[in-house]
């Protein structure tokens, strides 16, 4: 069955799903989701924030604790064309990665726009709050319109072992914002 999304009447969703990944973990959550959302028939771009030089865990550490930007390479990023975005970060010292601060201060066209967030992470997903606030409160401060909707996820090493079971309602709730 097609499924049409209220938003667009007119056509498919268009979400942009912008992430952040070091070691590869939130760039596989990023496929399992555009996987997921292709088989509702929205349309999905992959973006990428690609950093200039990857950081020590205590480079990375500190500027997440203070966060601070590091320097990325996108030089654009055009959200005029999507209905949505999605914003995919790990959790470093407890918050988002400094390069997805670095997006958001990028990004352009962004204002109005419908925006979820998700997060990868070494701890529990119910410790992963103060990572949800401070996110929600930069995209927020960019302009955008913040929801509840919020999916964590525990790794260890490359293994999903917590959250994978809210996949489904997460990719269900976004495609009726
Ligand atoms: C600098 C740094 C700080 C981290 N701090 C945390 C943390 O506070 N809490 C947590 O759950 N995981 C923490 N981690 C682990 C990563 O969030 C986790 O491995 C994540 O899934 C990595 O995603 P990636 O493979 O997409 O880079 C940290 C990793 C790094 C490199």
């Amino acid at each position: 069955m097609m499924y049409i999304s209220p938003a667009r009447a007119d056509g498919f969703m268009k979400i942009g799903l912008v992430y952040y990944s070091r070691t590869g973990n939130t760039r596989q959550v990023a496929k399992t989701l555009e996987e997921k959302f292709k088989e509702k028939n929205a349309e999905v771009d992959l973006i990428e924030i690609e950093h200039v030089k990857r950081p020590g865990y205590f480079t990375g550490g500190k500027a997440s604790t203070f966060q601070q930007e590091l320097p990325i390479k996108n030089n654009h990023f055009d959200m005029q064309k999507y209905d949505i975005i999605i914003v995919g970060s790990p959790t470093w010292s407890k918050r988002p990665s400094p390069f997805v601060k670095s997006f958001i201060n990028k990004a352009e066209n962004i204002k109005g726009k419908k925006v979820a967030v998700f997060s990868t992470g070494m701890s529990r997903i119910n410790e992963r709050e103060q990572f949800k606030e401070i996110i929600k409160n930069d995209l927020k401060n960019a302009g955008m319109k913040t929801f509840d909707s919020y999916l964590a996820l525990q790794f260890k090493k490359e293994q999903i072992i917590d959250g994978e079971q809210n996949i489904d309602d997460f990719v269900n709730t976004v495609l009726k914002l």
